[in-house]
């Protein structure tokens, strides 16, 4: 008897629900969005499932204040904390959030035991981190979302230089996510045809640090963070999940020595599939690769260090 997937949205903000929906309209599950806030989840649950008969989608969409709807989740999507205000750092969150994530996880992952958790609150490299420890999950099965947003933006930047379709664009963005994040040039394509052949190097720097500060722009712009493409690069790897893609994605995963690095989550190039990280991918680096790689650990090292990790692992 075959079943539907069940996937548990965990924040109803701008981000929580547009995933939500966007998860119901890709129809890869019945979806229940959960949050505090009362009547907020059920009310835009309820909306968007209205939305089921003229978007042809099947699947049920549920709001909820109660993690008992949540049990025997596949997934779960954590969006819940506070997102920046301008002027704020990512890290400026790093305590209420890393409160909010592991009261939540610790909830939802003792309903869904053998869930996988996909986590975007910021800073989303310790929440990762975080969200691993509440749940005692294997790290293979928790994952944080940051590189297929950055990388959507390198992408969506070296288009517009190139005057061509996105989609033809093949290149990511690995590191911590934050302004040194590390947008991997060298291995930048349009259609086959490496970038550093198609565009100057000034271009090509400008491309970069548009991307690095691409949160703070729409943030700058809206005084309030992005949502749409965060929701986009969520629906993204729960796909790659829940329909064992094995798709290559750059997602925060726990190193083990890779990288020369251990016991960190940071954004790297995985293979994402059924079991959640499937494997990490080393890449080569030239010096300034590996520094900069570096760099953008270290920034992630020190908010993770600053947290006292007594969430019971
Ligand atoms: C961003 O970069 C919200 O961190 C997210 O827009």
């Amino acid at each position: 008897m075959f079943r539907r997937h069940k996937i548990t949205v965990i924040g109803s903000g701008a981000t929580g629900a547009t995933t939500a929906h966007l998860l119901a309209l890709k129809e890869l599950g019945d979806i229940v969005l959960v949050d505090i806030q009362e009547g907020v989840p059920q009310g835009k649950a309820l909306d968007m499932w209205e939305s089921g008969p003229i978007e042809h989608f099947s699947m049920k969409v549920v709001g909820t204040n109660d993690y008992a709807l949540t049990k025997d989740s596949d997934i779960i999507v954590v969006t819940a904390g506070l997102p920046r205000k301008e002027g704020m750092s990512r890290n400026d969150l790093l305590k209420i959030n890393s409160e909010v994530v592991g009261g939540v996880v610790k909830e939802a992952a003792r309903l869904s035991p053998d869930s996988m958790i996909v986590v975007l609150t910021n800073p989303a490299d310790v929440m990762a981190y975080v969200a691993q420890k509440a749940s005692g999950f294997p790290h293979h099965r928790v994952m944080g979302q940051a590189g297929v947003l950055d990388s959507a933006r390198f992408r969506t930047f070296l288009a517009e230089a190139l005057q061509v379709s996105p989609r033809d664009i093949s290149a990511f963005v690995m590191g911590g996510h934050g302004d040194d994040m590390v947008p991997l040039v060298r291995y930048s394509y349009a259609g086959g045809i490496p970038i550093e052949k198609l565009l100057s190097q000034e271009e090509i720097a400008k491309i970069v640090k548009r991307t690095r500060t691409g949160g703070g722009e729409v943030l700058s712009l809206m005084k309030a963070s992005a949502y749409y493409a965060p929701a986009s690069s969520l629906a993204e790897m729960v796909k790659a999940v829940l329909l064992d893609e094995r798709r290559i994605l750059p997602v925060i995963s726990y190193l083990d020595g890779e990288y020369g690095e251990r016991d960190i989550y940071v954004g790297v190039p995985a293979v994402v599939g059924g079991h959640g990280v499937e494997k990490v991918l080393e890449v080569d680096f030239t010096e300034e690769e590996k520094a900069m790689f570096q760099k953008s650990v270290s920034s992630v090292r020190e908010p993770l260090m600053l947290l006292n990790l007594d969430l019971k692992g």
